[in-house]
């Protein structure tokens, strides 16, 4: 393979600039050239390319976002507009695409395989942890640690006003981040989109719990259950706390990768190289007991990931 193509699609993530580092300096030093797709498929579309060398991604693996930028594409969910693209890349001669991305930038480049011909290699980037057969996907660990250290400092403020704060996290349809953030912050409860909420039951909980002394109180809500505000309508009488609402919003998306997210964008871009080079594409590098391997593409977006539900019994259990 003589030429590569790679473009970040969909929602950012921290350590999409380490991947996109990975994957240009490993196929250079095979020989090959990269084009780099700005925009994501709506770049693609548009012809926004820019020639990537060794250079071009020095002193990028530290910075938040996407130094090739993203966008959401509606269009190509139209099998014309990926027939168009398709004859773009052929164009420019490109023999193989990396799309670093979520769900729908994955389905994009499964159809853009199967029905083009284009041979491609996905790498899940996405906060919301949501992607099948991949322990983690690029950019969860840094979202978990800025949403750990928000929740600890309103746990400050919790406990000096003897209040409780309702915090709404992302995570699309999955409870992940509520989960995993609501365990290790010591939350009294989390509000998940795969558990039905019973407000009577959190509340008497929350009511406990200040009998026993308690001062504070930290809800964590995923924003596929409901809205901070309806828990906290339900809650407010019931809990004998003042309440406040702390929506977290996009400041989770941003932010200087963690070492776990550089190292796995790094291991993943080498990997997406590496299997357009051996000929394997309609695949993703797919983190599974600690080594990078390929899932194929039809197989990781026909299941939904589920939650470990271990994690929310710990919850439960500890706090
Ligand atoms: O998929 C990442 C994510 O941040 C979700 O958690 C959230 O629901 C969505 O993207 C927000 O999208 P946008 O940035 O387009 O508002």
């Amino acid at each position: 393979m003589k030429k590569i193509a790679v473009m970040t699609s969909g929602g950012d993530a921290p350590g999409m600039n380490a991947a996109i580092r990975a994957v240009v300096r490993y196929a250079v030093n095979n020989d090959m050239k990269v084009l780099g797709i700005r925009r994501g498929y709506a770049g693609l579309l548009d012809e926004d390319f820019i020639e990537m060398d060794f250079a071009s991604v020095g002193g990028i693996m530290e910075k938040g976002g996407t130094i090739l930028r993203s966008s959401r594409c509606p269009e190509f969910v139209r099998k014309e507009t990926r027939a168009e693209a398709a004859k773009i890349l052929v164009k420019h001669g490109v023999e193989g695409l990396v799309v670093i991305g979520g769900e729908g930038s994955l389905h994009g480049a499964m159809f853009l395989e199967e029905e083009q011909k284009v041979p491609v290699v996905g790498i899940p980037g996405t906060i919301d942890n949501d992607i099948a057969l991949t322990d983690m996907s690029i950019g969860v660990d840094t979202c978990l640690n800025t949403v750990v250290d928000a929740i600890q400092k309103l746990k400050d403020t919790a406990s000096s006003h003897e209040r409780a704060f309702i915090v709404e996290v992302m995570g699309r349809s999955s409870g992940y981040i509520a989960t995993v953030s609501g365990l290790v912050t010591g939350a009294e409860a989390i509000v998940i989109p795969e558990i039905p909420v019973n407000y009577e039951a959190l509340g008497n909980k929350i009511l406990r719990e200040r009998e026993r002394g308690k001062i504070n109180c930290i809800v964590v809500v995923a924003e596929g259950a409901a809205s901070a505000y309806t828990v906290a309508r339900h809650l407010e009488h019931r809990i004998g706390y003042e309440t406040r609402i702390t929506i977290l919003g996009h400041i989770q998306r941003g932010g200087s990768p963690t070492a776990f997210d550089r190292l796995l964008a790094s291991r993943m871009g080498v990997a997406a190289v590496e299997f357009l080079k051996r000929g394997t594409s309609y695949v993703m590098t797919s983190l599974q007991g600690g080594k990078i391997v390929p899932a194929k593409l039809d197989e990781v977006l026909k299941q939904k990931k589920s939650l470990n539900m271990e994690l929310v019994e710990l919850t439960s259990l500890l706090s």
